[in-house]
């Protein structure tokens, strides 16, 4: 049986568009024609929200998942994946207790494969693609989610200083032997030469990762997380044009053409 290709959406700073890129690029490739379960690991839980999560209800999150894994207890995973109706995409929430789970993680031998472990579940083997919202910090939770990716999905702000901002990241990575897929400029505004800047010295810098589309500071990508719905959901729109480019790129890169 063919195993989904897993990509962790991950960079330590905060606000570089990680979660607006885990939602509107899991939209996209259904649109392609690809099965995706995406899985929230951050305690904020903008990305379960975004796609329709309403808490409470009597079902598991990925906080129950993951303590039942460590504990020896069984799992039907089954239960925890909602669907974002709206898009067609399965996905997994996070809620506020995952803010604890490093702790109790670290009490599990093989600390950083829960994550791994979780995911290869052979309902998970329904999928082509299983992305991961990594939260803004490199911990154990967020190193679990970089020991279970085939590939990383850096999004970086074209703000001053992204390119320092790129190596905790990278070492991250570097640590767990994950492959980065590639880097992506987020949030990307033409009117500004330093945001030109900040795109060209990461070209330069990383001629092979830096993805050769950008992704500009539109108000459909802001609008997309609070309006729950993806950037297709807008008639014509650049931003879609974008993410239709962004995705065949990472198709490509991933091998799953
Ligand atoms: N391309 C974009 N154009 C305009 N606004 C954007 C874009 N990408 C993200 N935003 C906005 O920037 C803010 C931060 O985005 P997002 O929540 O996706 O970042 P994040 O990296 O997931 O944040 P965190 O580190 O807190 O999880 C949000 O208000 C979002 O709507
Ligand atoms: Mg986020």
């Amino acid at each position: 049986m063919k195993k989904p290709y897993v990509i962790a959406i991950c960079q330590q700073k905060g606000g570089v568009g990680k979660t607006t890129m885990t939602i509107n690029l899991a939209a996209t490739l259904v649109r392609k024609g690809y099965r995706i379960l995406a899985v929230d690991i951050d305690p904020q839980a903008n990305m379960s929200t975004s796609m329709g999560y309403l808490v409470p209800d009597k079902r598991p999150t990925l906080y129950n998942i993951i303590t039942n894994h460590i504990s020896g207890l069984s799992n039907n995973l089954m239960e925890a994946i909602r669907t974002w109706e709206a898009e067609q995409v399965d996905y997994i929430p996070s809620n506020i207790m995952m803010a604890g789970v490093s702790g109790s993680i670290s009490q599990y031998p093989n600390y950083t494969s829960v994550l791994r472990e979780i995911l290869s579940d052979p309902v998970c083997n329904r999928y082509d693609y299983i992305l991961i919202d990594c939260k803004p910090a490199l911990d154990l939770i967020v190193d679990n989610a970089l020991a279970a990716a085939d590939g990383v999905i850096i999004p970086a702000q074209t703000e001053e200083y992204a390119l320092d901002q790129l190596y905790p990241t990278f070492l991250q990575c570097q640590k767990h032997h994950a492959h980065i897929l590639g880097i992506v400029c987020t949030m990307y505004d033409p009117r500004y030469n330093a945001h030109k800047g900040v795109v060209e010295a990461i070209h330069t810098a990383y001629p092979e990762l830096a993805f050769q589309q950008t992704i500009s500071r539109y108000a459909d990508y802001a609008n997309s997380l609070n309006e729950k719905r993806s950037v297709h959901c807008v008639p014509g729109g650049e931003a879609k044009k974008q993410l239709l480019k962004l995705t065949d790129e990472i198709i490509t890169r991933s091998g799953k053409e």
